[in-house]
């Protein structure tokens, strides 16, 4: 069974947190997704909560995050200073729990689904699937460290679908103006990687170290400034959405939930 690593203690986003709400802008078709999945749930936790980023409107919703930089930009009122790990509430206090990814940095993702079970009757789980292919073409072209790191940290779909009891798995293809700029968002839109920001807002570009970040990026502004990344990316932008993997996952102990 693969181990993995603590990539995401709280120092990394007390480290990289800071400005992430800037590029990581809740984006609505994924929020209606999320929505819908916790429809008719009245009292959430958001476990791994951040910034706050598809909560559900006119919901209780209980924000848990370990890194303050990050509860510091949380709008809510109900801001829990905790790791999934150990959930500071009692058994089946609320009617759901999310949690949009973050499990992979996460010490022990297996005892924070099981916390998020047994605190809620509902979860709802956002994350990435380490195994889906084709791979982003920033990993694959410009920087191949990243997917020593992310297979590192993201527990596999089968792993966190069975450690969840998931009963529903949905697939979504990324659309190609996406506003949630994390890894894949800008697949359609290379020259946004270029940017600083939007890499210190994504925790896999952000960790690797300059000295390796710097010279790919040179590289990929010279492909685009020549063309040959349009040209190698024809196929790219000629499309609306990409399925990279990105999967919501819901488990339901009551069946309420199903659909
Ligand atoms: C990529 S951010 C996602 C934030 C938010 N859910 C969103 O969609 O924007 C990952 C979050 O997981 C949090 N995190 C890291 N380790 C955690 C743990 N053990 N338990 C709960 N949250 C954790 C980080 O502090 C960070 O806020």
């Amino acid at each position: 069974m693969a181990s993995h690593a603590s990539a995401g203690t709280p120092a990394t986003y007390d480290r990289i947190g800071t400005g992430y709400g800037q590029v990581r802008r809740p984006d609505p078709r994924l929020a209606a997704l999320i929505n819908k999945a916790l429809s008719g749930a009245r009292t959430v936790v958001n476990v791994g909560a951040g910034a706050g980023s598809y909560e559900p409107p006119d919901v209780e919703v209980t924000a848990v995050d370990p890194s303050q930089v990050m509860l510091d930009q949380h709008p809510g009122s109900r801001r829990v200073r905790a790791h999934a790990e150990d959930l500071p509430f009692r058994d089946g206090v609320f009617d759901a729990a999310m949690g949009v990814l973050t499990v992979h940095h996460w010490t022990d993702f297996r005892r924070g689904l099981r916390e998020m079970r047994r605190v809620s009757r509902r979860q709802v789980v956002f994350t990435w699937d380490p195994a889906h292919r084709p791979e982003l073409w920033l990993i694959d072209e410009y920087l191949p460290q990243i997917r020593e790191l992310d297979l590192s940290r993201f527990p596999t779909l089968s792993e966190v679908v069975e450690a969840m009891g998931a009963h529903t798995v949905s697939s979504f293809p990324i659309p190609y103006d996406f506003t949630d700029g994390f890894q894949n968002a800008f697949w359609r839109r290379p020259e946004q990687y270029l940017e600083s920001s939007v890499r210190h807002a994504s925790s896999s570009l952000a960790e690797l170290p300059a000295d390796v970040v710097e010279p790919a990026m040179e590289r990929l502004r010279a492909d685009l400034d020549s063309g040959a990344w349009a040209e190698h990316h024809a196929d790219l932008l000629a499309r609306d959405s990409m399925d990279y993997g990105y999967r919501l996952l819901v488990a339901d102990q009551s069946g309420a939930g199903r659909h």
